[in-house]
């Protein structure tokens, strides 16, 4: 379906907290997405893309290498991807929801002293690029251990004494004894393009979807 050169290819989250409200966007804005099998990937019936559905860290790597065109994805995830590097990928609308920010946590018991108490620590996370820069914005050195997921466990595993993840209701913080201390960035879901050419034909789909979409954003002003 991949090769399928005459249609759109949209990347959006395969479960996640943005899935539901990715889905409901392309469907307000008119696209009919088929029901099928298919978990991976989904038919628009009466307009030609298809929708794939990935894990949200790979958005921007398909958008960016052009293999989609259009993708949805969390600010957060985006930019941990684009730091340091030159990506050919543009964003074209905040979408105003999955709102969440990217957050250094310490143990609820630590007696947090401000910046000057990551000074010399080790920092559990998913987001290793946009926490080095933190840490260097503010002149702090401290390391950063990466992390795929389950970066709450880290303080009582020992591996670092805080983390830095994403904080929306702040339950998985408060379950695991945890407290936000420091907010390293501010976070929704992100309309992004590819700013790789985009074949003759496609063009004409893309412009005609991205009207559609900015329709639909524009009433909820
Ligand atoms: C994030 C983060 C936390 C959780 C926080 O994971 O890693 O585990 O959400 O949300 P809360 O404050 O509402 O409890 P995400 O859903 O992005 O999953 P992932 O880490 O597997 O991508
Ligand atoms: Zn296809
Ligand atoms: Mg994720």
């Amino acid at each position: 379906m991949i090769t399928d050169t005459n249609r759109l290819h949209i990347a959006i989250q395969k479960s996640g907290r943005l899935s539901d409200r990715s889905r409901e966007l392309l469907e307000h804005a008119g696209l009919r997405i088929q029901t099928g099998k298919n978990r991976l990937s989904a038919r628009v019936e009466n307009f030609a893309a298809d929708l794939m559905f990935v894990r949200d860290d790979d958005i921007p790597t398909f958008v960016a290498d052009g293999i989609c065109e259009l993708g949805i994805v969390g600010l957060n995830v985006l930019e941990e991807f684009t730091l340091g590097q030159d990506a050919a990928l543009e964003v074209l609308a905040e979408l105003g929801f999955g709102r969440c920010a990217l957050k250094i946590a310490a143990p609820e018991q630590f007696d947090y002293q401000g910046l000057k108490s990551l000074d010399g620590a080790r920092i559990a996370t998913t987001y290793p690029n946009l926490t080095k820069r933190y840490l260097q914005q503010n002149g702090i050195n401290a390391s950063v251990v990466k992390m795929s997921g389950a970066v709450e466990l880290a303080p009582r595993l020992k591996i670092a004494q805080f983390v830095c993840d994403l904080v929306s209701t702040g339950d998985t913080l408060a379950a695991n004894g945890l407290r936000p201390v420091e907010t390293v960035l501010e976070s929704e879901a992100v309309l992004v393009r590819t700013t790789k050419p985009v074949s003759g034909d496609k063009t004409v789909l893309l412009d005609a979807l991205l009207k559609r979409i900015q329709g639909v954003l524009a009433t909820k002003e």
